[in-house]
């Protein structure tokens, strides 16, 4: 269930602020009643119209950031039975992860069921970056250090690392944790990264995409973005052709 002003303005159709005045105004009938409540909730079944107009709920939008717990599947489904990143979200919405983490990895992942918003996010040319902690076996010496800074070719393509720090080295254990930055999605790229230096990573997570962080988020918890969050992510785009 869902505040009926909040499932105007997600179809699109207008702003939040605008709808609440419509039903003050009582352009707006649910299930073919008129409605001048702001708080009252609907679901997916109630038929709403808006003057006269009926909200095309497939027209929604709708946006969850989660923290992906470890062997979890980032797609829809899995001929396995595995768990997928769908089954922590409860929505009646058909959405799909943005990109993909490793079975193996946690963190940040994207759900949606707004393509243009995928293909920003995925897309190279907006460069959109995003921050993984590695924790790798070995300690990085100064040539990976320089390998890391000019930039990795990785099947046959320049990866460059935005940006990286050494977190943590722990010399009894001979592993390290690594930040590391970049504005790429291909597959595995991190773990091809350090493997190109010649360093197993042991665990990884994403703790950012651009300016949205894990926060508070624990494993297995997710949050919806806001609108301003979607507009910040919107603006991402790049109008370099
Ligand atoms: N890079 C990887 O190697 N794995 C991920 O899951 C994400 C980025």
């Amino acid at each position: 269930m869902e505040r009926l002003q909040k499932v105007i303005a997600a179809s699109g159709i207008t702003s939040r602020r605008k709808a609440e005045e419509l039903i003050l105004e009582g352009k707006v009938k649910v299930n073919n009643k008129i409605v001048r409540e702001l708080g009252t909730k609907v679901s997916a079944n109630d038929i709403i119209l808006v003057n006269g107009v009926m909200i095309d709920k497939n027209n929604i939008k709708k946006y969850f950031l989660l923290n992906k717990p470890r062997g979890v599947i980032s797609s829809v489904s899995d001929d396995k039975k595995r768990n997928t990143v769908i089954d922590y979200i409860d929505t009646e919405v058909r959405i799909f992860p943005i990109g993909r983490l490793d079975y193996d990895t946690t963190g940040l992942i994207i759900l949606t069921n707004d393509g243009t918003l995928a293909n920003i996010i995925t897309h190279p040319k907006n460069n959109v970056s995003k921050t993984y902690i590695a924790k790798i076996e070995g300690i990085l010496n100064k040539n990976d250090i320089e390998k890391l800074k000019t930039g990795l070719v990785i099947d046959g393509k320049k990866v460059v690392v935005k940006n990286f720090k050494v977190k943590n080295i722990n010399r009894e254990k001979q592993t390290s944790l690594i930040e590391i930055t970049i504005n790429e999605g291909r597959n595995h790229i991190v773990k091809k990264i350090f493997a190109k230096l010649g360093y197993s990573v042991i665990r990884l997570t994403r703790t950012k995409i651009d300016f949205l962080e894990l926060c508070k988020l624990k494993s297995g918890e997710y949050r919806e973005l806001s609108i301003k969050e979607v507009k910040k992510l919107y603006s991402l785009k790049t109008n370099i052709k």
